[in-house]
């Protein structure tokens, strides 16, 4: 994986610090285990001796070597010696699937290493990068701090409040609608935009939609991928959101739920009518995981939502897709549960029977300066849709 003799600091264009120039490329590594790592953070790791990348490694899947390691055995046992590392995190310090890098390090001596920040987990806090430092190795912390934070928001965010990073995604006509009045809805989004969805889906540890929208489109919120796209694809969890229990035990989601999980979350509330407690029966034995809330819980439709992610983040869920509908997608974005958000737009307009816009809520806001913003966006052609790719700027 070692790069050849043009790959140089030098070959830097820009007027960045030669620093940032190798953390820059340790975070494109880090990016590759997108997908893969989670519960982990992405990393990536650069060894730069005399101008040159002789080394280079990122932890690509959950459970498998680290960043380090894998950059380790990319240069050779030598090349650490004398070097100066670049790490989009804190080296780790305690036994988890892995012995701890920092030991590592230590014993293979590199003369600096740089990291862009530190690991907030709780095993790890600064650990690390004092042993390294206790080991008499020069220890730099902060370089292009911001774009490491960025990359790990999702872990990050379930690192700090227990929650997974939530992901809204629809697709809509040029006149905003989600659906026709009668419901239909496939397809708004093209060809291409269905595929870049299902390679969303591979990468995410559930996929999360209101009832009305299991009723309506009977969904299996399942990554149907190429043939050589499967192969490191993650399995997300489907889960509805359903405090009523109105899943049909007939749905696609019910029929296969022993092929992928699905969790049901609905309210206690349901056991109070012998229906209730038949269908929720009926669901446990086709496979289905249903979660009862109390009705204090249920009964708000925030908090019952964020007690619902808590359930997803405790299970070592990450990144949560939302596939709507709109009164899901309402709710969320009025507890402040939505970071990020994905939207297609088709070149198709339905007009005055157009019916549902993708965000339903109860709060009116009077002016455009109350409206929810985003504090990064990418917009793109995808086929003949354009897709908007942003973080929310108001997190909750
Ligand atoms: N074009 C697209 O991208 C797209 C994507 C998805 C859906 N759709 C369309 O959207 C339509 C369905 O949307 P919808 O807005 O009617 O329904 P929805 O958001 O899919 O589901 C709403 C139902 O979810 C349940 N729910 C549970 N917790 C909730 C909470 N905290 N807040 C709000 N609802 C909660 C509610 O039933 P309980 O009170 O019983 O829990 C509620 O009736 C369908 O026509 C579908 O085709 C389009």
């Amino acid at each position: 994986m070692g790069l050849g003799p043009s790959t140089t600091a030098a070959d830097s264009s820009g007027s960045e610090s030669i620093d940032a120039h190798w953390m820059r490329m340790a975070l494109r590594l880090a990016r590759e285990g997108l997908g893969r790592v989670e519960p982990n953070p992405m990393v990536g790791c650069v060894v730069v001796r005399e101008g040159r990348c002789v080394g280079m490694g990122y932890h690509e899947l959950f459970g498998g070597p680290h960043a380090e390691v894998r950059a380790f055995h990319d240069c050779g046992e030598e090349a650490f010696r004398g070097a100066t590392l670049y790490v989009t995190l804190e080296p780790c310090s305690h036994y988890g699937k892995t012995p701890p890098c920092a030991d590592l390090l230590i014993k293979h001596r590199p003369s600096r290493v740089v990291v862009a920040m530190q690991d907030p987990f709780e095993q790890v806090s600064g650990a690390g990068i004092q042993k390294l430092r206790d080991a008499g190795i020069a220890v730099e912390v902060g370089v292009l701090e911001t774009q490491a934070r960025a990359l790990n928001a999702p872990y990050l965010k379930r690192i700090g409040t227990g929650l997974p990073w939530t992901i809204a995604k629809w697709a809509m006509t040029l006149d905003g609608a989600i659906a026709t009045s009668t419901g239909d809805s496939k397809w708004i989004s093209g060809e291409e935009s269905r595929r870049e969805v299902h390679q969303m889906r591979a990468r995410m540890d559930a996929i999360l939609v209101g009832s009305a929208t299991v009723l309506a489109d009977d969904p299996m919120l399942t990554a149907r991928l190429g043939k050589d796209e499967g192969a490191l694809a993650r399995r997300a969890i489907r889960v509805v959101v359903d405090r009523r229990l109105q899943i049909p035990p007939t749905s696609h989601l019910v029929s296969t739920a022993r092929e992928v999980p699905v969790w049901v979350m609905t309210s206690q509330e349901v056991m109070d009518q012998a229906t209730g407690r038949e269908k929720l029966a009926k669901l446990r034995d086709s496979g289905v995981r249903v979660e009862l809330f109390p009705k204090e819980v249920s009964r708000d439709s925030g908090t019952f939502l964020r007690e619902v992610l808590r359930i997803i983040a405790n299970e070592g869920g990450t990144n949560v897709l939302v596939e709507g509908g709109p009164k899901v997608l309402g709710s969320l974005f009025e507890a402040g549960l939505v970071d990020q958000v994905e939207c297609y737009i088709a070149p198709k307009i339905l007009g005055e029977g157009g019916g549902m816009r993708p965000v339903a809520g109860q709060r009116v806001r009077k002016c455009i300066a109350e409206s929810i913003r985003m504090s990064s966006g990418v917009w793109k052609s995808v086929g003949e849709d354009l897709h908007f790719s942003g973080v929310l700027s108001r997190q909750g």
